[in-house]
């Protein structure tokens, strides 16, 4: 029977070893370091040793060096497990004798083909020692002693365990490719699901709004179930404007991305005009400060909704502080450009910040602030189609700031 010692200091390495060679019908014995294994060898002999190089004490390295120094033993074929991360792991195993590498991690088929072939090299060749060739290798002079087959199949095993990790790096890189293909497909679908999903849903939802409007018309207020007619009217509305607002969002995601130069001050300045005339009833008095030439390459329709959401949001947290104070201005931030939007108004609460740009996430009452918790959502892609970050920084009462950028590719063209 071919009897294999196995040094290795992992007591679970160690028996997955035992498992796989016992199962090939070898005579496997255990040794947990170099000099438990030395220990052996003077005890009894072996066909073939399979070592670790990393060990306690005595490294994997200096144990072949001893072995292939002894007349008694240099004839042991051994086999060093690596994890090949260095070339000078195959200089050093070169220098102390081995006569094999595996690379770590193996596979059982692996380890069983290189074992067999190994004892089979090793019974056709004589194995006798040759004077030391010297090389030198990263400016370290090596004396090489083992011999021609001995040098050039541990080369060949090298060779080879680098062709078969470039083999399984390929096939990742394929499968992680048709992965992604997957990945876009799946999306797509459920980005066409939900846009036909709630597109469908407009046209019943349409026909319950329109009879039950029909219904409050002809019956007068007072009358019996009226007040139930007047709830299904309200929800209908409700759900007729999350409807409205997926589709939006879903539009955000499809839109085709138009990029150029955009001035966000002069977009800015037009949402805010906008947002002044529809709130002329009011007595409010809104301090609204936007830093001058806020140009960016981007696409200005999209960059036109975050400008709306975003003063939107501030207008409307501000309503009831006096002066309300909103500024959009740009600092520079690690070689990019951060743009920040802030107010003084209602605040939230920090804690909650990153979920403010899920769909329907809102911190506020509906009550206490109209929304339906869309606008940020939509924001939050439309920055992320642009390859920039956003987030949100606020405290309860004391004002909010959005802070975003675009990618470093569609950055400020002037300062
Ligand atoms: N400037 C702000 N100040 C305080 N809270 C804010 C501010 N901006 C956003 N928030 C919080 O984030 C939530 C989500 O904002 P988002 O714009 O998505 O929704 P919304 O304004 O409530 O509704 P919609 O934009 O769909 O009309 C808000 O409900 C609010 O709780
Ligand atoms: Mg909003």
């Amino acid at each position: 029977m071919t009897k294999i010692l196995v040094v290795e200091d992992s007591a679970t390495q160690a028996e997955e070893l035992r498992l796989i060679l016992e199962e090939e019908e070898f005579a496997v014995t255990a040794a947990f370091n170099a000099e438990q294994a030395l220990e052996r060898l003077g005890a009894e002999s072996f066909d073939l040793v399979i070592s670790d190089i990393i060990m306690p004490g005595m490294t994997g390295y200096e144990l072949c060096r001893q072995l292939k120094a002894s007349p008694a033993h240099k004839r042991v074929p051994i086999i060093l497990l690596t994890t090949l991360s260095n070339p000078m792991d195959v200089i050093q195993g070169l220098e102390s004798g081995a006569d094999h590498f595996l690379t770590k991690p193996y596979e059982a088929a692996d380890l069983v083909a290189r074992v067999n072939n190994i004892l089979e090299t090793h019974r056709l060749r004589n194995g006798g020692l040759q004077d030391a060739n010297e090389i030198v290798f990263l400016g370290r002079r090596f004396a090489i002693t083992s011999d021609k087959e001995q040098i050039l199949s541990l080369l060949v095993s090298t060779f080879e365990d680098t062709v078969r990790k470039n083999r399984q790096l390929q096939q990742s890189q394929a499968e992680l490719a048709e992965t992604l293909e997957k990945l876009k497909e799946a999306n797509q679908e459920l980005e066409a699901f939900s846009y036909s999903v709630s597109h469908d849903l407009r046209a019943p939802l349409r026909s319950i709004l329109g009879f039950s409007q029909a219904l409050q018309r002809s019956y007068p207020e007072g009358l019996d179930g009226r007040a139930y007619l007047d709830r299904i009217c309200g929800a209908a509305h409700r759900m007729s404007e999350l409807i409205d607002d997926l589709l939006k969002l879903s539009q955000v995601t499809r839109a085709e991305l138009n990029f150029r130069p955009v001035d966000l001050s002069e977009l800015a300045r037009e949402v805010v005009e906008e947002l002044r005339a529809r709130d002329s009833e009011s007595q409010r008095q809104v301090q609204v400060t936007i830093q001058d030439r806020l140009i960016c390459h981007g696409d200005e329709s999209l960059l036109r909704v975050v400008m709306e959401n975003l003063l939107g949001n501030a207008w409307k947290f501000t309503r009831d502080v006096q002066p309300a104070d909103i500024r959009l201005e740009a600092r520079q931030e690690g070689g990019q450009r951060v743009f920040q939007l802030r107010d003084n108004g209602a605040g939230f609460d920090p804690d909650y910040a990153s979920k403010l740009f899920a769909p329907f996430q809102r911190l506020h009452r509906a009550d206490e602030f109209p929304g339906t918790g869309i606008g940020l959502a939509i924001v939050g892609r439309i920055i992320h189609r642009h390859n920039g970050r956003i987030y949100a920084e606020g405290a309860v009462n004391r004002g909010a700031t959005i802070h975003f950028s675009l990618s470093p590719a569609t950055l400020n063209l002037t300062t």
